[in-house]
């Protein structure tokens, strides 16, 4: 098609015109999807790696889901968390029961997430382990990623998400990831809370080291500390297990959840934890409107069947073998190093080849869809539904664009 009659200039020009710019998208204009294919306005089609930074794990528009939330809005959307529904009680049990835990909070982002496990942790402080009033402490990792309120950014150690959005909200005590010294060193009699993501996704999928997970299990049960784990972008499958956590056979406190559990339909996030912690929040000291909606909640009891069946967990630890596997031989072929665990990978492309938005750009023109973070890292997130040969595709055409 010659360039002046194609539609997607015009959207992308009509979109940068009417919104504000605190995103940088590629220039591409999606209008269907269906498993990992996305199709743009002018019927080009792209294979999809980043699954909306895995709240896409089960695929666009998986059938179950999808059948679900139809279902749903044929009978009943909205009630608010004033009267209870219909669609509530199993959506959390089941969703606990996933958890290995006694309850669950429903909210609907993730960022909300981490604000219920800051102000949960804070309550319990006061209320369980007895800190003095106001002088609760909460330690987190450098090059964290957890959302974007005003309270999350202000322990962010990236200048972009953080810089004059103050006055910042104090209590939080910033410690390197993956230094297990440095976080016993920063806990205190006032620590009520180690708040870390199991593997960092937004710094660029970064893996700690083996004994980090358990090292800080540890460091929290002998200072009477919550170990609460961001699972919001690792969790629900997308490392090869239900949890990142579940690799090194760690059962943190809290688990924080959303994206993928919304199944690519409905914002949903919840945090899960015993009663011993859930149970300081009592009514009027926290909520949503949208928390726990009959819609969410009959995606989300889907997701948590899927979930229950294996099948996605799998998928992800076979499949990112033989993706890690290709990746690994690029390595010194445009790419310097490649790090993650199953269809989860943060790609450092050699600077002296091109940028991450370049290799993102030419990658779009090959029909692959993926997103740049940092400046020179990519970072591959594909639906746990991508076959074999989807990946020997990618794989082929990031040698393909590598090789210039
Ligand atoms: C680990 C982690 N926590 C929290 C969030 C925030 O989630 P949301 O964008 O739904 O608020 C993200 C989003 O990327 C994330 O990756």
């Amino acid at each position: 098609m010659v360039d002046d009659m194609l539609r997607t200039p015009g959207a992308v020009r009509d979109a940068e015109r009417w919104t504000a710019h605190n995103y940088h998208p590629l220039p591409v204009v999606i209008s269907s999807a269906e498993g990992v294919w996305l199709t743009d306005v002018d019927n080009r089609r792209y294979l999809d790696c980043l699954a909306g930074y895995s709240a896409l794990n089960f695929g666009h528009r998986h059938p179950q889901l999808i059948a679900a939330a139809h279902a749903q809005l044929d009978k009943l959307t909205l009630t608010s968390r004033a009267f209870i529904h219909d669609q509530f009680a199993d959506f959390c049990r089941e969703l606990a029961e996933l958890c290995g835990k006694d309850l669950v909070l429903p909210m609907n982002t993730g960022a909300e997430a981490v604000e219920t496990a800051i102000k949960v942790a804070r309550k319990w402080g006061y209320q369980v382990k007895g800190v003095p009033a106001g002088q609760a402490n909460i330690v987190v990792a450098e090059g964290n990623f957890h959302g974007r309120t005003t309270t999350i950014v202000s322990f962010s150690t990236d200048e972009d998400a953080r810089a004059d959005f103050g006055p910042y909200t104090p209590g939080f005590t910033v410690v390197p990831y993956g230094d297990l010294d440095a976080l016993a060193a920063a806990i205190d009699e006032n620590t009520v809370a180690v708040l870390i993501e199991p593997i960092q996704g937004e710094q660029g999928v970064v893996v700690p080291p083996a004994g980090y997970l358990p090292g800080v299990r540890r460091v929290c049960d002998e200072n009477n500390v919550l170990f609460l784990a961001d699972e919001i972008q690792s969790g629900l499958g997308r490392t090869g297990e239900t949890f990142a956590c579940d690799h090194e056979g760690v059962t943190p406190d809290m688990y924080l959840l959303g994206k993928a559990l919304g199944g690519g339909i409905v914002p949903v996030s919840a945090v899960a934890a015993n009663a011993d912690v859930l149970g300081v929040l009592k009514p009027g000291q926290h909520g949503s409107t949208f928390g726990g909606n009959p819609l969410a909640c009959a995606v989300a009891t889907e997701v948590v069947r899927l979930l229950g069946t294996g099948e996605f967990q799998r998928r992800s630890a076979e499949l990112g073998e033989r993706l890690h596997a290709g990746l690994r031989g690029l390595v010194g072929k445009g790419l310097l190093a490649v790090r993650g665990r199953g269809l989860w990978a943060g790609l450092d492309i050699d600077p002296a080849v091109m940028t991450g938005r370049q290799a993102c750009e030419r990658l779009m023109e090959r029909g692959i869809l993926a997103k740049d973070t940092h400046g020179s890292t990519i970072r591959l997130a594909p639906p746990l539904v991508i076959t074999a040969e989807e990946i020997d595709h990618l794989v082929a055409q990031l040698a393909a664009v590598l090789a210039g």
